[in-house]
């Protein structure tokens, strides 16, 4: 079985940082892995290079066996693949369902479609829908996001990326801006999209969050994956370890 996504031998390098130094990866559908690390291991940097965000030095991507390049987010996602960003990417001026649906602005149908007037009604529908299945407090869905507050915003880039992802998606910290019922609603919809067959990806610091949420866990340090262990047979003990490198003998 091949895996929905894997990275391998990934290196990046920003001057004389090396980011990733042949870093190896893999998410399986129907499945949450949590990728965690100290800060600065890489995470991010992964994330952004398996989004289209990024291009690496080095290495190799592949969906679902096959070797691809992402050029552009855009590339990434038309592979199925979502992220929710660790700083959002969401439009301060525009609104939720704007920010829902952007660059994939539903057209009227017919001629006023032709001419590139919107079918407003639609994408209002539509973001209602997602915000009620992630159970998102968004008071309005005509304010400006930039007037919200920051687990609102995060609320609506969580939506958004779990409603278009068909294959992979990353969470780069999604509950670190959340008040609690937000982040049961976060975790929540995070079962609910692996149930729908989607690999998730799952990064953050909170360990007892991460053996709550995950079915594997993967460990970066400095630029690498060093360790790879089943959720349920693991402990706070020995992931602290593997990322602080206490487990030296047994890795790199
Ligand atoms: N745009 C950039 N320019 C220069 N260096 C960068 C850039 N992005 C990341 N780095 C460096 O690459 C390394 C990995 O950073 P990255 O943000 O991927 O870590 P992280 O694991 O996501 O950490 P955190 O848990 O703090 O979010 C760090 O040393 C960081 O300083
Ligand atoms: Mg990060």
């Amino acid at each position: 079985m091949s895996y929905a996504l894997e990275a391998r031998d990934i290196v990046r390098h920003y001057g004389h940082v090396e980011a990733l130094r042949g870093c190896n990866f893999t998410v399986k559908a129907g499945e949450v892995t949590a990728l965690i690390g100290d800060n600065g291991a890489g995470k991010s940097t992964l994330v952004r290079i398996l989004s289209g965000t990024e291009q690496p030095n080095g290495g190799e991507i592949l969906v679902e066996g096959k070797s691809v390049v992402f050029n552009t987010p855009a590339e990434a996602r038309d592979a199925g693949i979502e992220t929710v960003f660790q700083d959002l990417a969401l439009c301060s001026h525009l609104n939720a369902v704007q920010n829902m649906y952007l660059g994939r602005e539903v057209p009227r149908k017919g001629f006023m479609g032709k001419l590139g007037f919107m079918d407003y009604d639609a994408m209002r529908a539509g973001s209602e829908e997602a915000f009620r299945d992630l159970g998102a407090t968004v008071r309005s869905l005509t304010a400006n996001v930039g007037s919200m507050s920051g687990g609102q915003r995060q609320s609506i880039a969580v939506a958004r990326s779990a409603a278009w992802a068909s294959k992979v998606l990353f969470f780069d910290e999604p509950t670190a801006a959340l008040g609690v019922v937000q982040k049961k609603n976060v975790l929540d919809l995070v079962r609910r999209v692996r149930d729908k067959g989607i690999g998730v990806v799952f990064i953050s610091h909170s360990m007892p969050e991460v053996l709550d949420i995950a079915d594997r866990v993967q460990v970066m340090r400095r630029g690498k994956t060093i360790a790879d262990y089943k959720a349920s047979e693991t402990n706070l003990e020995e992931l602290v370890g593997a990322m602080t490198g206490r487990l030296d003998e047994v890795g790199n």
